[in-house]
């Protein structure tokens, strides 16, 4: 499904507002997401660290689970502002990956630039996928 110039522009701007509510009191880099659904809904999320490192969870992840919880599977685009724009890490590539390789990411700075822009499937080459799990999925 195609994505209009307004939804864009509204979902960048959700990022980067969401950010600020980022918890990065360790790494100090504030992730802000926001995930576009294929009904025009739109998720948001911050990463949440812990003092147990490992127990942290990136925005993309917590902007995933936001909507699923809430019965929301089909996903057009997600944008995603740091300070430089940087990338996805791998364990958010492959929940994404889960919901569809044509996702649009955005790679967004704080001004709005979109740095880089991807597809799910170009992040995520070879994505491990449920139909590699025979009779399951
Ligand atoms: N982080 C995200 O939220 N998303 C990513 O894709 C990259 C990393 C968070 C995790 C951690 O809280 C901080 O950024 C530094 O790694």
């Amino acid at each position: 499904m195609e994505i209009t110039i307004d939804q864009r522009n509204q979902l960048i701007a959700r990022a980067i507002q969401i950010r600020e509510r980022a918890y990065a009191p360790y790494s100090g880099y504030a992730v802000g997401a926001a995930l576009l659904t294929e009904n025009g809904k739109i998720f948001t999320g911050v990463n949440v660290e812990n003092a147990a490192y490992p127990a942290s969870i990136c925005a993309e992840r917590t902007a995933v689970f936001k909507a699923v919880s809430e019965g929301e599977k089909a996903f057009i685009a997600i944008a995603v502002a740091t300070e430089n724009a940087g990338s996805p890490c791998g364990s958010c590539r492959q929940v994404l990956s889960e919901f569809g390789l044509d996702m649009l990411v955005y790679m967004v700075d704080p001004e709005g630039n979109i740095r880089e822009e991807a597809t799910v499937q170009e992040l995520l080459p070879f994505a491990f996928q449920p139909s590699d799990l025979p009779g399951r999925a």
